[in-house]
């Protein structure tokens, strides 16, 4: 069969299937994202006022987090030179002000929990329970409607309701999302794709706050839940990681007893020490999805720094890098599947075997390609309508690789009995913005996964 064929059915299968989910447990970041287009003279004036000589250093090496405006716009020129995306924390009161003034263009659902929240519960119709860690109005107003749910304490008691009669009005957690198109000029830099830096203004999420109702009655959510994405690890530092990662610890091995498959969507974790914690914990999650910087990170940790930078050298990711890099993963931690996103293709391992795992990864980057066209995947028809965008043709090689490699045959391969399943995505030539695309595809993937199971 063709791509375009695979697509098609994998799309009818999944979109006949995902009213049978059950209720997905999302934890714990959600925040609001202050989107910025960046324009290229702005940015060079910003600069250039703050010292070419005094930003520099730090698009070359990232701080650990941004405690001044030159570390600011420094680590956007990062992101911009290496069209990679990144994300750090902001501490100081100052730059924070300095951000808010700057501005944004659009403010969205943001955070891994809230976006796919917003994708699962309010697009697909699979019902969530979220965790959301601090509800202003303007964080619950950014909830789609449907079935979403955040554990409210009435008189003592328990109840779930959706974001929009919570009737807090708690902290707004802003994070601000500098989008640049590929090409994108400044400075002698070009982007060689289109990317964003994060800067995130938030003291919650940061600290991977977990709310009182979700902590003392996390028994009973897992109760109710079939599957669970956790996210929000990322923020974490050697200074803070501890009580948090007893708590999610504990969850875990909730989720482990009442088995209930859990996925980790693991995202850019500057702090090795906490990379290092995350890696301790992976053997407890079923899934764990992730783009090529993110495993290259992963790998460094692991003493693998030759395999890290062969991750990061080309231009389409080497696939036999990466499935090395997978099987290391999955044989050091015993997770039974990696789904790795990179630009133009995924690939997932799993110590199961079955073509509905290339076909939740078909039914996702449909996804995928709808939110970068969109912004936002509005209905499942939005979804269906990203069918035109064509499929990448750099990918071509890329199987061809496999092929030779594993003797892959329409996306699916078998190594150290392991399945390795791959598929080439459609790409968006001009994508609105990139923020949360990556959420899409590992829920979608995830999820829609489990609507093929049953
Ligand atoms: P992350 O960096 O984890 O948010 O994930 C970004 C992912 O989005 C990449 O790995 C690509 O697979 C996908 N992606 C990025 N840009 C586009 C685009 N223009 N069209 C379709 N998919 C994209
Ligand atoms: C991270 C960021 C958040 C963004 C999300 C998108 O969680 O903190 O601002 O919305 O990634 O993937």
């Amino acid at each position: 069969m063709s791509w375009e064929e695979l697509y098609s059915s994998a799309f009818k299968k999944v979109r006949d299937n995902i009213a049978s989910v059950g209720r997905v447990l999302l934890a714990y970041n959600t925040n609001i994202d202050a989107i910025k287009y960046l324009y290229g003279r702005d940015l060079e004036e910003r600069v250039n006022k703050e010292g070419v000589e005094n930003v520099l250093p730090y698009s070359e090496e990232l701080p650990e987090r941004i405690t001044s405006v030159p570390e600011l716009l420094g680590s956007i020129l990062w992101s911009i030179r290496r069209g990679k995306a990144a994300e750090l924390f902001v501490e100081s009161c100052s730059t924070r002000f300095y951000m808010k003034r700057w501005g944004w263009d659009e403010l969205r659902m943001g955070g891994q929990v809230g976006i796919m929240a917003n994708l699962l519960g309010g697009v697909y119709g699979v019902p969530v329970i979220a965790h959301v860690p601090q509800l202003s109005k303007l964080q619950a107003g950014l909830f789609k409607d449907g079935p979403i749910y955040v554990p409210k304490l009435e008189g003592g008691k328990l109840k779930l309701v959706h974001p929009s009669e919570f009737s807090g009005d708690e902290e707004s957690c802003i994070h601000y999302i500098y989008e640049f198109p590929r090409g994108f000029r400044v400075l002698d830099f070009e982007a060689p794709r289109e990317n964003r830096f994060i800067g995130a203004a938030d003291d919650y999420n940061t600290n991977l706050f977990i709310r009182d109702e979700f902590k003392s009655n996390f028994e009973g959510l897992a109760d109710s839940s079939e599957l669970a994405i956790i996210s929000g690890l990322q923020a974490l530092t050697e200074e803070n990681y501890r009580e948090p990662f007893e708590t999610i610890r504990a969850h875990l091995e909730v989720l482990e007893e009442k088995g209930i498959p859990a996925h980790l969507e693991f995202a850019f974790t500057p702090d090795e020490t906490v990379r290092r914690e995350i890696l301790g914990l992976l053997g407890k999650f079923w899934s764990v999805g992730l783009n090529e910087v993110e495993l290259a990170s992963i790998m460094d940790v692991m003493g693998e720094k030759a395999l890290a930078e062969k991750l990061l050298a080309n231009d389409p990711v080497d696939p036999i890098a990466v499935t090395e890099a997978m099987l290391k993963l999955a044989e050091k931690t015993g997770v039974r599947r990696i789904h790795f996103h990179t630009y133009g293709y995924y690939l997932a391992l799993t110590d199961y075997k079955g073509e509905f795992v290339r076909d939740a990864l078909l039914f996702a980057a449909l996804a995928a390609a709808a939110k970068a066209k969109l912004g936002d995947v509005r209905s499942i028809d939005d979804v269906v309508r990203a069918m035109d965008v064509p499929v990448n043709e750099k990918a071509a090689a890329v199987e061809g690789a496999l092929v030779k490699e594993y003797g892959m045959k329409d996306g699916i391969g078998e190594i150290d009995g392991y399945q390795l399943s791959f598929i080439p995505t459609k790409i968006v030539a001009k994508p609105k913005s990139t923020v949360g695309i990556g959420d899409t595809i590992s829920s979608s993937a995830f999820v829609g996964e489990f609507a093929l199971r049953e």
